[in-house]
């Protein structure tokens, strides 16, 4: 008896328990979708100027893809990949970003066939299961430019910086601040390995038992040392400035590939700094690496860099690419925050007003015909009193409103208020779509 009680009870409270979005992820209010539009169209804006053309690739792929791509060894495998088993026995991951997708796509769809380099862009979702916290989200947007194929040319590192930079610009982000490093080759990265592998080393064996660096970065000496540079942890941090850098371990190609990526960035004048303990978070890097920041973010926006091996480990073949990708979120927050956008325009806007049920169903008819007229036009047809609908026009700001009552109706005119000085006047219905076109022109 009891535990039955038991049972209807706890039925009862899991049905009247409000479901939550799950932790890290979050919805898209109307209220912010003009931002999401702004950013999305910037991209698209960019990106034709830039010459790179949309793909778009699936949100699920063969986990395989990621552990072999970005490293078994990298927080995003090891911690932070959302994987499932499908009924069919397929190991999937939900995409952690999408550079690699892009590059399966590539190989996969034969798109060395087409003009090279591809240079292609993306906009959509990516989900890393980390920590939620500002900035930080288990469900998070990206967009990227990447360019595969063609040359290992470090012009195309400079030109996905620079428009990287240029998309963050034409949301009118200022004093952007491009750290910039390179992480070499087959050849000198073994070596700096190494040496970085020895500091450390001797830095643990001199501090005996006190810890030099944090219990994740004793374990990543091993498997991972570069990721040593790239950890958050006070411990760590404070020990990075004395380590090796990596920019006096570079092999002459490798010194001569970011040159010219620095020589570019130059020639445009787009400022930036060397950051020689910059090394990103996932293994398929090659030379140039970099992330982009501004004066009102902590957080790195973008990030990008060089990754030749990627289509080698990927099909065998060496395939050059570099590319960049940016947090939506992140860029949404700053652009809110500073009201770096100005608000939408409602200076074109007719607010249509009914009186009376039979003005309601002409109010109705004459919605459409300014639709189909392209005059863009709302109205609180649910609301019948006069004052609420004023209040909802005012909410709204528009410039103009159209009222209509049932004298209006049998005398086939409508009325004309200027919201900002309250004047009206009455139009025949004949008359009203270019009389208000000629108004909005004048606002
Ligand atoms: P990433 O640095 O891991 O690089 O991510 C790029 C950007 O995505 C970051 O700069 C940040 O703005 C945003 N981001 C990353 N994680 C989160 C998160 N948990 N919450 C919110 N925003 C986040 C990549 O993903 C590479 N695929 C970039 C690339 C493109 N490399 C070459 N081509």
């Amino acid at each position: 008896m009891a535990t039955s009680a038991k049972k209807t009870k706890s039925a009862k409270t899991a049905k009247s328990t409000v479901i939550q979005a799950p932790k890290g992820m979050h919805d898209i209010l109307p209220e912010d979708a003009w931002y999401w539009e702004k950013v999305e169209q910037a991209v698209r804006d960019t990106a034709s100027f830039y010459g790179f053309d949309r793909i778009q690739t699936p949100i699920l792929e063969n986990a395989d893809l990621f552990i072999r791509s970005v490293g078994e060894s990298t927080d995003i495998v090891e911690k932070e990949m959302y994987v499932l088993k499908t009924r069919g026995g397929d190991h999937l991951a939900l995409r952690p970003e999408m550079t690699a997708p892009v590059m399966r796509a590539y190989i996969e769809r034969g798109l060395s066939r087409v003009s090279q380099p591809l240079k292609v862009y993306y906009f959509g979702p990516a989900f890393r299961h980390e920590n939620p916290q500002a900035g930080r989200y288990r469900e998070f947007y990206q967009m990227g430019f990447e360019t595969i194929g063609g040359e290992s040319d470090p012009i195309y590192d400079a030109e996905v910086i620079v428009a990287g930079s240029r998309f963050l610009e034409s949301l009118k982000l200022k004093n952007l601040a491009i750290q910039v490093n390179s992480i070499g080759c087959k050849v000198c990265r073994p070596n700096y390995r190494k040496k970085l592998q020895d500091f450390y080393r001797k830095e643990m064996a001199a501090m005996k038992k006190n810890k030099v660096v944090c219990k994740d970065c004793e374990r990543r000496l091993e498997t991972n040392p570069l990721r040593l540079l790239d950890c958050k942890s006070d411990l760590c941090v404070s020990l990075k400035a004395q380590a090796p850098s990596i920019l006096d371990n570079l092999c002459f190609a490798c010194r001569q590939h970011l040159k010219g990526v620095l020589e570019y960035l130059d020639e445009v004048a787009l400022p930036y700094s060397l950051n020689p303990y910059l090394v990103r978070g996932l293994d398929y890097y090659s030379r140039t690496v970099f992330e982009i920041f501004s004066d009102q973010s902590d957080l790195a926006l973008m990030g990008g860099g060089r990754y030749d091996y990627l289509g080698e480990i990927l099909s065998g073949k060496p395939i050059p690419a570099v590319g960049v990708a940016a947090g939506i979120e992140r860029i949404i927050d700053v652009v809110k925050t500073n009201n770096l956008l100005p608000l939408r325009k409602t200076t074109d806007k007719v607010f249509v007003i009914h009186v009376g049920d039979l003005a309601k169903k002409k109010a109705f008819a004459l919605i459409e015909q300014f639709r189909k007229e392209n005059i863009r036009v709302s109205a609180a047809l649910g609301k019948d009193s006069l004052q609420a609908q004023l209040k909802a026009a005012d909410k709204e700001a528009a410039p103009l409103s159209v009222i209509i009552g049932q004298k209006e109706v049998y005398e086939e005119s409508v009325i004309i208020r200027d919201m900002k000085t309250g004047s009206q006047e009455t139009v025949p219905l004949k008359k009203i779509n270019d009389t208000l076109k000629e108004k909005l022109r004048k606002q």
